[in-house]
């Protein structure tokens, strides 16, 4: 091992969500409790790190926080160091790498390791400092729950019990009314937030980005539960879903973000297509919510607090030990870690991957589960 650490640095990144300030919490009190560490926590991601905004990070600092969603220390999921927007001497914005000047502040505040908590996102930028040689450590969040290597991230379960308790709100509205209900669920291209919580919020229909449907199953199932005597129907779908010939809704693109595309509109566009299908039938009316940022906030559940804890603390010790490069993982509940360099763009196995997210299997047990119990995917 090399010299001894004395002085961390934390950095939080990409969409915000449960967890962040629990990992927070756990790596600063390991630091200076365990291992009598400086810490300091760069403000707003990497933007903080190129500004060199910070602040000390102290057992003070991360009292009465552990519960709260978000993070003390802000977010961004726009800021690249590697093509960093910037203004010219003429005042226009150019594009530029700004990586240097984020690595002489590391060095100035004689930082000895950083802690880069974020998504794909974040950890593509963690993988890039690491191969300009700072000591990173990689901690994965996002409510998502699609970053390789790992077997879950936190934030994903606190966002399933907004989910669960938005399909369990929307029951009671469909039956009364007898309406098609549909709950829009974010997770971009990976469907773990909208199976999960479509299964356990009792969804007769679930849309994931894995299975492309087939409209018209979705209105059979409807159809058939109503003439069986369910006059209202619950449908989960995720943002990322799209018809079998069609392709997925972009509400946004967001300049400067790792993934520029930003989701929304599937659940209205069933919504639309099933009216003219179904409506004409049985008369139901359909009505979309989309759930959106509530997802992301709130008070941090049990799962998460602890799930946090163990990555935060793992990931100190990790830096103890000079394991630099590699992002703290969970596999079969026991803490290990893996190269970030295999993660990020890696097209590494979970249940399946694509493109170096780790997606849902449509012949995996859950979705087989969820199929066995009479939920339609539109496959
Ligand atoms: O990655 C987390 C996430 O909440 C996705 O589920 C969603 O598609 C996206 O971030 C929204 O990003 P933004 O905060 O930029 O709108």
């Amino acid at each position: 091992m090399s010299e001894k650490i004395k002085k961390i640095a934390i950095l939080t990144g990409g969409g915000d969500c449960c967890g962040i300030n629990a990992a927070i919490r756990s790596i600063v009190r390991t630091a200076i409790v365990k291992y009598n560490y400086e810490v300091i926590g760069f403000i707003g991601g990497y933007s903080g790190l190129y500004a060199d905004e910070y602040i000390e990070m102290t057992l003070k600092t991360v009292s009465g926080m552990f519960h709260q969603g978000g993070t003390i220390l802000k977010n961004s999921n726009r800021d690249n160091l590697f093509s960093y927007r910037i203004k010219d001497e003429n005042g226009c914005f150019i594009k530029k790498d700004v990586s240097d000047v984020a690595i002489a502040n590391l060095k100035r505040h004689e930082i000895d390791a950083i802690i880069i908590i974020g998504g794909d996102g974040t950890l593509t930028s963690a993988r890039d400092f690491a191969r300009k040689g700072v000591n990173v450590i990689g901690v994965p969040k996002t409510i998502d729950n699609d970053v390789p290597g790992t077997d879950i991230t936190f934030g994903y379960r606190t966002a399933l019990d907004h989910i669960v308790n938005a399909l369990d709100a929307l029951h009671t509205t469909a039956y009364s009314h007898n309406r098609v209900m549909i709950l829009e669920v974010m997770g971009r291209n990976a469907g773990w937030l909208t199976l999960e919580g479509g299964i356990a919020g009792s969804a007769d229909a679930i849309l994931i980005p894995e299975i492309p449907y087939d409209i018209h199953k979705i209105a059979k199932k409807i159809i058939d539960r109503y003439n069986s005597g369910s006059q209202f129907s619950i449908l989960c779908v995720s943002e990322g879903s799209r018809p079998i010939d069609g392709d997925v809704t972009v509400k946004k693109i967001v300049d400067g973000s790792p993934d520029t595309i930003r989701l929304g509109g599937a659940g209205e566009q069933v919504a639309r297509a099933l009216e003219m299908i179904v409506s004409p039938i049985t008369g139901q009316e359909m009505r979309s919510t989309t759930l959106g940022y509530i997802q992301r906030g709130g008070v941090t559940n049990c799962y998460d607090r602890i799930l946090s804890t163990r990555y935060g603390s793992y990931a100190v010790d990790l830096v103890e030990n000079g394991f630099f490069g590699n992002m703290v993982a969970i596999r079969n509940n026991k803490m290990t870690y893996i190269p970030i360099e295999e993660v990020v763009g890696s097209g590494l196995i979970g249940e399946t991957s694509l493109g170096g997210k780790r997606l849902v299997n449509p012949q995996g047990d859950l979705v087989t589960a969820a199929k066995g119990i009479g939920i339609v995917f539109g496959d």
